[in-house]
C-alpha cells in the first residue's frame, strides 16, 4: 500500500477532507494529537478497526482509546456519564485525559479488547479536532508505533514504523506534551489512575478529592495478577539496547559510567551533561523541568536504536508531576532495571 502524507498546519486545511473520506470508508489514518501521534480508524467499524490490530502487531485484548471531538459523542459510547466524569470533562477537555466507564453496546469489543468498558478522550490538537469533524465518526487510535516500540511524537516516526501499512499520515510537526494521556477509571468504586499522563495526579485529585494509583504505574506486575489496563502488562517503549536507569546524582552517575563502559555504552542524561560524560550521550530534557523531558524521551528512546547503542545508561527523572509520566515511560523501556547509586 502507497502511504500518503499530507503536510497540515492548518485545521481548515481541505486534506483533511479526504482524510476524513479514508476514515469514513474503513481506512487507517495516523492523526496529530497534543500527546503522540495516533492510528485512527472509525471506533463503529470493526473491520477498519481490526486494521489497527493488524498494522501495529497489536495483541487484541489490548482495548484502544475512543476519540472524540464533541461532548455529545461521549453518551452513546458509555452506560453512564457519572457526576464525576462530567467534572472531569469539565476541568480537562479538550486535553490529555482519557476516561474509562462501563461501555454501551454501541462499543464491540474489538475496539474495547474484551472489556466491558470504554476508554475515551477528547483531544486538544486542533488537527485531531478537525479530523474527527471531518470523519463524522469516533475514531479508535491507539499510538501511531508498532507494538512495543516508542510511541511517535513526529510525523517521521510514524513513517518509520508504518510506511506502507496504513493509507495516510497527517503531519503536523512534533507533538507538544510527547507522553501519551493520562488514563483514569471511572468504572470502579474509587477513582484510579492506570497511567499518568500530562494530567498530573495533583491535577486530579484538586477535582475529584483523593484517587487511587495503580500498582502497575511504579512497579512491574506480579506474575499471574491480572492488569487494570491491559498495556501495562506488556513490553513497552522498549529500545533493542538494555537500558538501566541509574538513581544517583550526576557525579555518581558518572563514577558509573566510566567503570562500566563498553565500546557500544550510550547515556541518556540531562540537557548540558551531554559534554561531561566519557561516552556518546543523548539529551531528554531539563532536569528540574518534567515537561521538557516528557517532550523529548520518546524522541530520545528512538535515538538510541538509531546510533546503535548496545548498553545504555539513563538518568532517573524526578517522580512529580508530569515526571512520573516520564519516570514511567523510561522504566518500562528499561524493563524496571533501576540501580540505586
Ligand atoms: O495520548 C494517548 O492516549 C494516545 C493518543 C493517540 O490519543 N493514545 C494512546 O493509546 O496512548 P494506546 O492504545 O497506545 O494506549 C492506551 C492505553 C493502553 O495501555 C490500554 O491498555 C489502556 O489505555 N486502555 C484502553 N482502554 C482501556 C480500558 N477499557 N480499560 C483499561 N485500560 C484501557
Ligand atoms: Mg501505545
Amino acid at each position: 500500500m502507497n502511504t500518503l502524507v499530507f503536510t497540515v498546519s492548518d485545521p481548515r486545511d481541505p486534506a483533511l477532507q479526504t482524510v476524513g473520506e479514508i476514515l469514513r470508508r474503513g481506512g487507517l489514518a495516523a492523526i496529530p494529537t497534543e500527546t503522540v501521534y495516533g492510528l485512527a480508524a472509525n471506533a463503529l467499524d470493526d473491520e477498519a478497526v481490526r486494521g489497527i490490530f493488524r498494522a501495529k502487531g497489536r495483541p487484541a485484548d489490548n482495548p484502544l482509546i475512543v476519540h472524540i471531538s464533541d461532548l455529545s459523542q461521549w453518551a452513546p459510547l458509555v452506560l453512564d456519564i457519572p457526576a464525576q466524569a462530567k467534572q472531569l470533562a469539565d476541568a480537562f477537555w479538550p486535553g490529555p485525559l482519557t476516561v474509562i466507564l462501563p461501555k454501551s453496546d454501541r462499543v464491540s469489543s474489538v475496539v474495547s479488547g474484551g472489556l466491558s468498558t470504554v476508554a475515551v478522550r477528547m483531544p486538544s490538537h486542533p488537527v485531531a479536532r478537525a479530523i474527527i469533524d471531518s470523519a463524522g465518526v469516533p475514531l479508535a487510535a491507539p499510538s501511531a508505533n508498532t507494538s512495543g516500540k516508542p510511541s511517535p511524537t513526529t510525523a517521521q516516526h510514524v513513517k518509520d514504523d508504518m510506511d506502507s501499512k496504513i493509507d495516510c499520515i497527517v503531519d503536523a510537526g512534533p507533538c507538544s506534551v510527547g507522553v501519551e494521556s493520562t488514563v483514569l477509571s471511572l468504572a470502579g468504586d474509587k477513582p484510579r489512575l492506570l497511567r499518568p499522563g500530562g494530567v498530573t495526579p495533583a491535577m486530579l485529585e484538586r477535582v475529584l478529592g483523593e484517587i487511587d494509583i495503580d500498582d502497575a504505574v511504579y512497579h512491574q506486575l506480579a506474575a499471574g495478577k491480572t492488569a487494570a489496563s491491559p498495556g501495562m502488562k506488556y513490553k513497552h517503549y522498549a529500545p533493542k539496547a538494555q537500558v538501566t536507569i541509574l538513581k544517583g546524582s550526576f557525579a555518581q552517575f558518572c563514577d558509573y559510567v566510566e567503570s562500566h563502559k563498553t565500546p557500544d555504552t550510550l547515556a541518556l542524561c540531562f540537557d548540558g551533561e551531554e559534554a561531561l560524560l566519557s561516552v556518546p550521550a543523548i539529551a531528554f530534557g531539563k532536569e528540574s523541568d518534567g515537561k521538557s523531558q516528557a517532550a523529548n524521551i520518546f524522541a530520545a528512546l528512538r535515538d538510541v536504536d538509531r546510533r546503535g547503542a548496545g548498553q545504555v545508561f539513563a538518568r532517573f527523572p524526578k517522580m512529580d508531576g508530569v515526571g512520573l509520566a516520564v519516570f514511567n515511560r523510561l522504566v518500562r523501556a528499561a524493563a524496571f532495571h533501576i540501580v540505586e547509586l
